[in-house]
């Protein structure tokens, strides 16, 4: 049993992390501004787990704050989930995730270094992969200049990450480059949960489903795939909640900064992802083609292979479960924690 750090613990990934470390019998405690968050969601994750957690209600920016928290806590790891994640939004307000993003998780690396935490697990993304690589994604494989701000903050903290390990061995990093999260937790109590109008598409085809948006648009059927849409690899966010798990315990035996692929290896289209939610679910989802969103490439999944190997990790859920997974929270909250 651990004292975890987890920076942006109340989000959607964050709170699925929460349940299974306390599963685990870790000591959890939650540091969240709550910008894209509510508390609701860590009263949930308690009353599932039947255990408590601590929450700071902080900014990874203050400084101040950290070492206070370090300072009261005797942290032995920290998984670091706290970000804004928007593509579009960090296009108009590039500062804002240069500070939020880059600035803030400098400021957390500091106050760690200050107080002899050195365990650290890293939300990074497949989109820091070059597009010119062609899928299955493996590790090796270059990265690239993202086509958006907010996949160059992820790959801008995964090189300060691997500049601040070479320069000092007592830093232990796992780098998880996430593929497309989907689901939710299966008490159908958390999951979830975006402001305004979803950017990505399991929420949005979920509200559509529920009647909160008229119509999915799937954007492009003119891609070289099967059948033209876009493939990506859907994670259920349970299995990469526990992938967490499994690199934090190789974290706390090891050092060095070491980069995983999370997704299951497998490509689904958007097509195939719409009709197999519509068989799963029962419900017909009205949608149109539209064009193509700029910056998507046509085809993105996993090589998973060193994960599996390495961390002992092997996911364990299928679309379906995913789709059924979804769309259970979404009927059950249909707005969301509010
Ligand atoms: P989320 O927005 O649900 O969770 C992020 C949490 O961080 C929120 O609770 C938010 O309030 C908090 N936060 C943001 N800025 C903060 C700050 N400055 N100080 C303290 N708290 C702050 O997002 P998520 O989907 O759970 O993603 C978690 C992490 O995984 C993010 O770093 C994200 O970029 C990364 N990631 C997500 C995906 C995805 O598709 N969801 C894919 C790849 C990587
Ligand atoms: C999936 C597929 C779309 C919405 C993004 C970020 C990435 C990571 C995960 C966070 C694509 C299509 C989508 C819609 C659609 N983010 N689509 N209609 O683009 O693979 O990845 O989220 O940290 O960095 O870039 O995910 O869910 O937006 O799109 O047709 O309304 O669905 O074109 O093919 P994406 P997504």
């Amino acid at each position: 049993m651990a004292k975890i750090l987890v920076t942006g613990g109340a989000g959607y990934i964050g709170s699925h992390t929460c349940i299974e470390l306390l599963a685990a019998d870790h000591e959890v405690i939650v540091l969240d501004n709550l910008c894209n968050s509510s508390e609701e969601a860590l009263l949930r994750v308690q009353d599932i787990a039947t255990k408590v957690m601590t929450f700071v209600q902080g900014d990874i920016r203050d400084s101040a704050a950290l070492d206070r928290l370090f300072q009261t806590y005797a942290i032995d790891a920290v998984i670091h989930f706290a970000g804004l994640k928007a593509v579009g939004e960090s296009q108009k307000f590039p500062q804002l995730y240069f500070d939020n993003n880059i600035a803030g998780s400098l400021s957390l690396f500091n106050a760690m270094e200050k107080a002899g935490v050195f365990k650290l697990v890293f939300s990074s993304s497949a989109t820091v992969y070059d597009e010119a690589n062609v899928s299955p994604l493996n590790e090796t494989m270059p990265t690239g200049t993202p086509s958006n701000n907010y996949g160059y903050t992820k790959l801008m903290v995964e090189q300060i990450l691997q500049k601040l390990q070479q320069a000092d061995e007592r830093w232990s990093i796992a780098l998880l480059r996430y593929f497309n999260p989907v689901g939710a937790h299966k008490s159908s109590r958390i999951g979830e949960d975006p402001q305004g109008i979803p950017n990505n598409l399991m929420p949005y085809l979920t509200q559509v489903a529920v009647g909160r948006r008229e119509k999915l648009s799937i954007f492009g059927n003119d891609y070289d795939t099967a059948d033209g849409t876009g493939v990506r690899d859907y994670i259920h966010v349970v299995d990469l909640a526990n992938a967490h798990l499994c690199a934090l315990n190789n974290r706390l035996n090891q050092t060095g900064c070491r980069v995983w692929n999370i997704g299951t290896g497998k490509g689904s289209s958007v097509l195939e992802l719409k009709n197999t939610f519509e068989q799963v679910n029962g419900i017909e989802i009205p949608f149109e083609f539209s064009p193509r969103r700029e910056g998507d490439v046509a085809t993105s999944f996993a090589d998973n292979t060193r994960a599996l190997s390495e961390l002992g990790w092997k996911p364990q859920y299928s679309l379906k479960d995913m789709l059924a997974d979804s769309w259970n929270w979404q009927k059950q909250n249909p707005t969301g924690f509010n």
